[in-house]
């Protein structure tokens, strides 16, 4: 089958590899309909972590189920799956209570709690950019979809990024009237504020830099900051008589920068404490690293991030962390998409053949103007 492979930093290709089959009673082989490209590909593509040379990436994907293991009862070959990018058992303590993204079976690297699909440091899994692709713990992990082809891009976004997005809100306890503030309008900054929209935000501020990604939070009713005209705590402070946010999302990650593009792992956490009243909540989904070698300083080489603690303990705030749990989640968020109530595809700004994934991924790094969202489609 082709696949998308990790060569080295900036250097992905498509290459004929041998098809994944079933190695357990409780695997699927899904064929991929559509699998997109993320934001934490880009970590991986940039030569920021220890992703080894030959990786197959990707980790948000759909399909239709192909093949099923001897012990797979509820998972029938033909149904129209969403793949959840957390890998999990099902039955430890953390998958038991709700954690699947922390699973303590499936991912093997020392001192890493959940696995993922081609994924740096996530687990010996092959990604899902490619024509198939092998399902752990089939019956625990995947969702069913109606069958047929429709929403097919709104459904896509359910593997990660909304879910995610949605998980941002739920970190910082947003409440119905609640005043947002999301940092990045990135794929999962959008997501974040059109769930604070469907959870009820009063209002929903969305702060990036990059005016095709603003003008997207703009058209779904949320107020873009552009980080780049002056800085976006004095600019949500004017806007709301002083007052701040209720709470925030942080969805931009390690690498956050200023307007000359120069990297400050704790700017956006800065930012946050700063904007967010006190007692206020802050949910954080873009991605830290334990060790980041190409950072900047040597505290931050160490994932060692020196933001405003002192603030933020004073304030009486509140920070979650980490992967999001997509099962908790994606039921929900698929019925509402099935209910005309949630339409995550606004944000597909190119639908691309598996082979054009190194342009894909190119042009999306670069945050070139109106590359949004990439999907890749291996059987086009
Ligand atoms: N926790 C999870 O489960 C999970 C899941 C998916 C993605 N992620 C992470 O979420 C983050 C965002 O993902 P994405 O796909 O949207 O990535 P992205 O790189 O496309 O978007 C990040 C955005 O942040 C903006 N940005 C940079 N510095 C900023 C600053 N100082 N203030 C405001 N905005 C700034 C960039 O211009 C960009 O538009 C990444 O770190 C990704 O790895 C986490
Ligand atoms: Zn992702
Ligand atoms: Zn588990």
């Amino acid at each position: 089958m082709k696949a998308v492979v990790y060569q080295g930093p900036r250097e992905v290709t498509v290459k004929d590899v041998p098809d994944p089959s079933i190695q357990s009673p409780n695997d699927a082989i899904v064929r991929i309909t559509t699998t997109n490209i993320c934001g934490s590909d880009l970590h991986m593509y940039e030569g920021r972590t220890s992703v080894e040379q030959g990786k197959i990436l990707g980790h948000e994907n759909m399909g239709i189920v192909e093949a099923v293991g001897d012990a797979v009862d509820r998972i029938k070959v033909g149904d129209r799956v969403s793949v959840p990018f957390n890998i999990a058992c099902g039955t430890c303590r953390n998958c038991l209570t709700g954690w699947t993204s922390f699973c303590l079976r499936t991912n093997p690297t020392e001192g890493m709690d959940g696995a993922a699909y081609g994924y740096a440091n996530m687990g010996p899994y092959d990604g899902g950019q490619a024509e198939f692709l092998r399902v752990p713990y089939a019956d625990v992990n995947l969702l069913e979809l109606p069958p047929g082809t429709e929403h097919e891009n709104d459904f896509t976004m359910l593997s990660d990024i909304f879910p995610t997005g949605w998980h941002g809100t739920e970190l910082a306890g947003l409440q119905p009237g609640d005043r947002v503030a999301v940092f990045g309008a990135g794929p999962v900054g959008l997501m974040a504020a059109h769930s604070a929209m469907i959870r009820g935000a009063s209002q929903v501020f969305v702060v990036d830099k990059e005016t095709d990604r603003l003008d997207l939070a703009g058209k779904i009713g949320a107020t873009p900051v552009d980080f780049s005209a002056g800085d976006p705590v004095e600019q949500i402070l004017d806007a709301t008589g002083g007052r701040g946010a209720d709470c925030g999302v942080e969805a931009v990650g390690y690498q956050a920068h200023d307007p000359s593009g120069q990297e400050h792992p704790e700017l956006v956490l800065d930012n946050l404490v700063k904007v967010v009243r006190s007692t206020g909540g802050i949910g954080v989904v873009g991605v830290y690293l334990p060790q980041d070698p190409g950072a900047a300083t040597e505290q931050a080489k160490q994932g060692r991030v020196a933001f405003d603690y002192g603030t933020f303990f004073s304030k009486g705030q509140h920070m979650g962390t980490g992967q999001c749990p997509v099962m908790r989640y994606n039921r929900h968020l698929r019925d509402l998409i099935i209910a005309g109530r949630a339409q995550p595809s606004f944000l597909v700004s190119h639908e691309l053949p598996l082979t054009d994934a190194a342009d894909g991924y190119q042009h999306f790094d670069n945050r070139d103007a109106g590359w949004t969202k990439v999907l890749l489609r291996p059987a086009a």
